[in-house]
């Protein structure tokens, strides 16, 4: 069975490339089926599962996509079908994109109900919610909703929840919608910012976008453009966590500095040297790492999908530490196999409190979701001996070649395909 093999105690050093960020790619690539004239020349893609299922469904659609590399040129324009409902549609959670994307375009659609990481409930009233508000008729049944419209009208609508989902979804509809939308208490995400980005360069009217309200003046139709996907910013904070906690020193370049800001902070505050560069993050570390609090909350706060690599950080840290997991309700499920390790940590609810330990030891243990795996990942390169990561298909959803980018700057990771 595919697995990793990683074998600690390597410091790190070196530097390394950040790609596309997953989460905009999975957003801009289905709203691209709003271009009904013109290709989508869109840059910077990441080479992961869920843009190749995303890729899969919107060509099932009728969409025609070359690849080359990072880039993909969509055609959209002899769509032929509204019906997302092949098998991958429900192997990934940001496939709740096409119901925007296919509603604005199409005014209809049928798309089967999402799936994603097991990290809690994952509910999606709020985007329905905007979807009814812009004058849509929702129906769930049978795994599916189903979507139409007469017409797309925009209006006030005020999310109950900050959502990253909901935001961009009702964003895309209401892009192609008649009049004006305003959206209130949205989620202020680089990647909600860079969806926005590209609808208006697709010849959207949106503003406000990374505030926490969205102004959006419809307009009819929207036509092909270029674009290039910022880099990802979870991948980023998985690295720099991942230098901290090997040691030495790393460069993590194609970043966002500003959008690291709240890993940044933690890892000075746990005793990590790091410095920003124009485009780059520089991370060392020599001596010891110091406890710390992390609460996630949406943009600016701390990323929830940074909690779990982050976790590794704080079990070696001297001292006790604390996480309290704001987003979701049980994005825990790394922390028994981090016991496996050595780690000696206890959930109560949405918390966890970790006391330090001095070292992990290398075991068999799983990938419970994405995250999680690039949590057992960071905690093979630290532990002593050799750990083997198994369910890795769930890595592979969002971190492109992970062991070649680990191997680059020495540490021993190695994918074993039997
Ligand atoms: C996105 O999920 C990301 N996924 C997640 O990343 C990330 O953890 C999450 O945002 C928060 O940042 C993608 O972008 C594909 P939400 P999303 O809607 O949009 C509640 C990763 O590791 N909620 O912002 O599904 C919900 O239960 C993944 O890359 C409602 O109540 O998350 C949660 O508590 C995992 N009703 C909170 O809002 C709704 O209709 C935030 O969820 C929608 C959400």
């Amino acid at each position: 069975m595919e697995r990793l093999l990683v074998k600690g105690g390597n410091k790190l050093f070196g530097s390394v490339e950040i790609t596309g960020a997953k989460n905009a790619a999975v957003a801009i690539l289905p709203a691209a089926i709003l271009a009904s004239e013109g290709v989508c020349v869109i840059d910077n893609i990441p080479d992961i599962e869920d843009v190749q299922c995303m890729e899969k469904i919107m060509r099932s659609l009728g969409c025609e996509i070359q690849r080359n590399k990072n880039e993909f040129v969509i055609d959209s324009k002899s769509i032929s079908s509204t019906d997302a409902m092949i098998e991958e549609v429900k192997n990934m959670r940001a496939s709740y994109y096409l119901i925007g994307a296919l509603l604005g375009r199409f005014k209809k659609a049928r798309v089967a109900l999402p799936g994603g990481c097991h990290i809690g409930v994952r509910p999606i009233d709020q985007h329905i919610k905007g979807f009814e508000a812009l004058g849509a008729t929702v129906e769930i049944n049978h795994g599916s909703v189903s979507i139409q419209a007469e017409k797309l009208v925009g209006t006030n609508i005020f999310f109950d929840v900050v959502s990253v989902g909901a935001t961009i979804n009702v964003m895309i509809a209401a892009a192609v919608a008649e009049g004006t939308t305003i959206l209130e208490n949205v989620a202020r995400e680089p990647h909600v910012v860079d969806v926005a980005n590209f609808l208006n360069t697709m010849g959207a009217n949106i503003k406000g976008a990374g505030t926490d309200v969205i102004i959006i003046k419809g307009v009819p139709t929207l036509k092909g453009c270029n674009y290039s996907v910022i880099p990802d910013q979870i991948e980023a904070a998985t690295f720099m966590i991942a230098s901290a906690a090997c040691g030495g020193e790393v460069t993590i370049k194609n970043v966002i500095p500003k959008h690291l800001e709240s890993i940044t902070a933690k890892l000075v505050e746990m005793g990590v040297e790091v410095e920003e560069g124009d485009d780059s993050v520089t991370v060392k570390r020599e001596g010891n790492l110091r406890g710390t609090n992390v609460k996630t909350s949406p943009y600016p706060g701390f990323p929830t999908d940074v909690q779990q690599p982050m976790t590794v950080l704080m079990c070696l840290a001297e001292g006790r530490s604390l996480v309290n997991e704001s987003i979701w309700e049980s994005r825990f499920k790394h922390v028994d196999e981090l016991k496996k390790l050595g780690a000696n940590i206890k959930v109560d609810g949405r918390s966890a409190i970790i006391e330090g330990v001095k070292e992990f030891t290398g075991t068999v243990v799983k990938a419970t979701d994405l995250r999680a795996g690039a949590a057992m990942v960071i905690a093979g390169l630290v532990a002593k001996g050799e750990t083997e990561i198994y369910s890795i298909e769930h890595i592979d959803r969002g971190y492109p070649h992970i062991e070649d980018k680990f191997r680059s700057l020495g540490g021993d990771v190695t994918r074993i395909y039997k």
